[in-house]
C-alpha cells in the first residue's frame, strides 16, 4: 500500500469513528424536554416567564400570567392534559367563547334566558391560539412540558415517591435535572451534551442498577466509570457536574430519592392515566 492509500484509509476510519461517536453520544430527549425546547423557541416564555416558572404582570387582570411551577397549573387545569391542549388550541378568546356557550346551554336547560353580556375590558395579555402552528406531536410535547413543570400527578403517587420528590426539591436535584428529573437541558462538554433526564435511553445507559443510582448520588459517578479515563475526563471537565452528596444526604433520604427516580424512569407520571382518573 502506498502512503496515499494508507492516509486515505486512516481518514475514512476517522470519519466513521467520529460519525459513530456522534450517533452513540446523541442524546435521546424525553417529551418534556422536547416540549421545553419548543416552548422556548415559540415565545411561550415571553409571557409565562423563564421555563414558564413565573409569569409576567398582567394589567387589567388581578393575577399575573400563570407560571406552571408550584401547583398553579394543577388548580387551573384540573382536567390535566386535555385542558392544556384546549388552552393551546383555543387561547383565551376560544376558551371564553366556549365557556359562554356552555353557560347559556346550562341556563337554557334550566329554562333561563342567556345572561346579559357584561362589557369587561380585556387584560393587557391574553393567551394566543396556537392552532395551525404545531402538529399533533408538538402539541403533545408542549402539553407534557407544562404538566411536568407543574409536577402534575406526583400528588397521586405513593408516600415514598412523594417523600423523594420533596427531598429532590430540597436538595437541588430538580434545579439541574428539571422538575421530577424530566428535563435535559444543554450541558456542553459533558458525556451526552445535556444534563441527563431520569427517563429514556440515556438514563438507562448511565444507571445500570439501584446500586449505581446510589453511587451517582453519593460520589457523583458510578464505580463503573471511576476507572474509565474517557468518562472521567468528561465528568471532571464539564461546566455543570453531578455533585457528590455523600456528606450531605443520609441513606434513608437516598432511598426516597431512589423510589422517585425509578418511578419516573418507569414512565410516571402517566398523564393519560391521570387524565382518565379525573373523568
Ligand atoms: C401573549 C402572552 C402569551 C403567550 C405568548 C403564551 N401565553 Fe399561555 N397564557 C397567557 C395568559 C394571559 C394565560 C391566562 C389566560 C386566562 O386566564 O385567560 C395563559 C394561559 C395558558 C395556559 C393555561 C394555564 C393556566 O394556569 O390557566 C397554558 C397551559 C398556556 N398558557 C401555555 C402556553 C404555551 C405552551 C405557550 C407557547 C406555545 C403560551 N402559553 C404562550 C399568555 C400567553
Ligand atoms: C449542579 C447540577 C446537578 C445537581 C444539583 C444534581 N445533578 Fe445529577 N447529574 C448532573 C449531571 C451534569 C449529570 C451527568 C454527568 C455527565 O453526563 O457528565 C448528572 C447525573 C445524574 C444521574 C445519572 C444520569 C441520569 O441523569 O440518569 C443521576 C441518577 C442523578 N444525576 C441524580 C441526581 C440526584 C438524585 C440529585 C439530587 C440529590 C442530583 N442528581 C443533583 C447534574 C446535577
Amino acid at each position: 500500500m502506498n502512503r496515499r492509500t494508507v492516509l486515505g484509509l486512516l481518514c475514512l476510519i476517522g470519519v466513521i469513528a467520529a460519525a459513530s461517536l456522534t450517533i452513540l453520544l446523541k442524546p435521546a430527549l424525553p417529551a418534556a424536554e422536547r416540549g421545553r425546547r419548543l416552548a422556548e423557541l415559540n415565545g411561550c416564555f415571553a409571557c409565562h416567564g423563564a421555563e414558564a416558572g413565573k409569569g409576567a404582570p398582567n394589567l387589567g387582570e388581578k393575577d399575573p400570567v400563570p407560571g406552571f411551577a408550584g401547583g398553579l397549573l394543577m388548580m387551573d387545569t384540573p382536567k390535566g392534559a386535555s385542558q392544556v391542549r384546549d388552552w393551546l388550541l383555543l387561547g383565551t378568546e376560544g376558551m371564553d367563547a366556549r365557556k359562554a356557550r356552555e353557560d347559556s346551554l346550562k341556563r337554557a336547560g334550566q329554562g333561563l334566558a342567556p345572561e346579559a353580556r357584561t362589557e369587561e375590558k380585556p387584560p393587557a395579555l391574553e393567551m394566543p391560539s396556537f392552532r395551525g402552528r404545531f402538529n399533533a406531536a408538538q402539541i403533545s410535547d408542549l402539553t407534557v412540558f407544562a404538566l411536568a413543570q407543574s409536577q402534575w400527578g406526583v400528588d397521586q403517587a405513593s408516600p415514598a415517591v412523594k417523600a423523594g420528590a420533596e427531598a429532590a426539591q430540597k436538595s437541588g436535584c430538580f434545579h439541574c435535572h428539571g422538575p421530577l428529573g424530566l428535563f435535559a437541558r444543554p450541558n456542553p462538554g459533558s458525556l451526552k451534551g445535556i444534563v441527563p433526564a431520569w427517563q429514556g435511553k440515556d438514563t438507562e445507559d448511565l444507571v445500570a442498577s439501584h446500586d449505581e443510582f446510589r453511587q451517582w448520588v453519593k460520589e457523583g459517578r458510578p464505580d463503573r466509570f471511576a476507572k474509565n479515563k474517557v468518562a472521567m475526563f468528561f465528568l471532571t471537565h464539564e461546566p455543570v457536574r453531578m455533585p457528590a452528596f455523600k456528606d450531605h444526604l443520609p441513606d434513608s433520604v437516598i432511598d426516597q430519592l431512589d423510589s422517585l427516580y425509578y418511578w419516573v424512569r418507569n414512565g410516571q407520571p402517566d398523564w393519560n392515566e391521570a387524565e382518565r382518573a379525573m373523568e
